[in-house]
């Protein structure tokens, strides 16, 4: 369900209209299980991926993860991507787009936000949470219909993110 999700909420940063937007898909950046043998604090990245990865991340910002709920923590795919670099999270805010059941992916935010901030990162409270999912998802169109609180959330979140973004940057230069 991430895609559509995910398209919903780049249309509303788009609209918001203060960020430059870069679209990471995981599926499509399919970063094997890390196996990598030296902690990414080091840099001493030995394989493509990694190097093309860390590259990406640290060009930019902020961040806005969108994730599914998988027995109260989230995709495993999200965690495997954060694991894979360490300074290039630095100084970053970050906010959530979640989706699952009855939680709306919550408690997937709640255990995401340890890592985050381990990794020097800023997690924001404002987000958007997203229950029962599939009930606004459109299969065969692959498309997500939102409720007129998620744009809400989406554009309180995006100003909030913006703010933090704009506060940290000094921290960023410093790094
Ligand atoms: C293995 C598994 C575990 C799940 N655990 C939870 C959960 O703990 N809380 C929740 O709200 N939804 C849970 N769900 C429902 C998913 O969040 C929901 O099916 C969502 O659409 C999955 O995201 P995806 O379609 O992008 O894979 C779970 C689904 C799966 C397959």
């Amino acid at each position: 369900m991430g895609l559509p999700v995910a398209e919903w909420f780049v249309e509303q940063a788009r609209r918001h209209g203060r960020f430059e937007i870069d679209v990471i898909d995981l599926k499509e950046l399919s970063l094997p299980l890390f196996a990598e043998r030296q902690h990414p604090r080091l840099q001493q990245y030995e394989n493509d991926q990694q190097k093309a990865w860390g590259a990406r991340v640290a060009g930019l910002d902020a961040f806005v993860f969108v994730t599914p709920e998988y027995n109260y923590s989230p995709a495993p795919s999200l965690l495997n991507a954060l694991d894979y670099l360490y300074v290039e999270w630095h100084y970053k805010a970050a906010g959530f787009v979640s989706y699952g059941g009855l939680s709306g992916g919550i408690r997937a935010v709640q255990v995401a936000k340890q890592t985050l901030t381990t990794l020097k990162m800023v997690p924001i409270v404002e987000a958007v949470a997203i229950p029962f999912v599939a009930q606004a998802i459109d299969r065969a169109a692959g498309t997500f219909t939102a409720a007129g609180h998620h744009d809400t959330s989406a554009a309180q979140m995006l100003d909030e993110l913006f703010r933090w973004t704009t506060a940290l940057a000094s921290l960023r230069g410093s790094s």
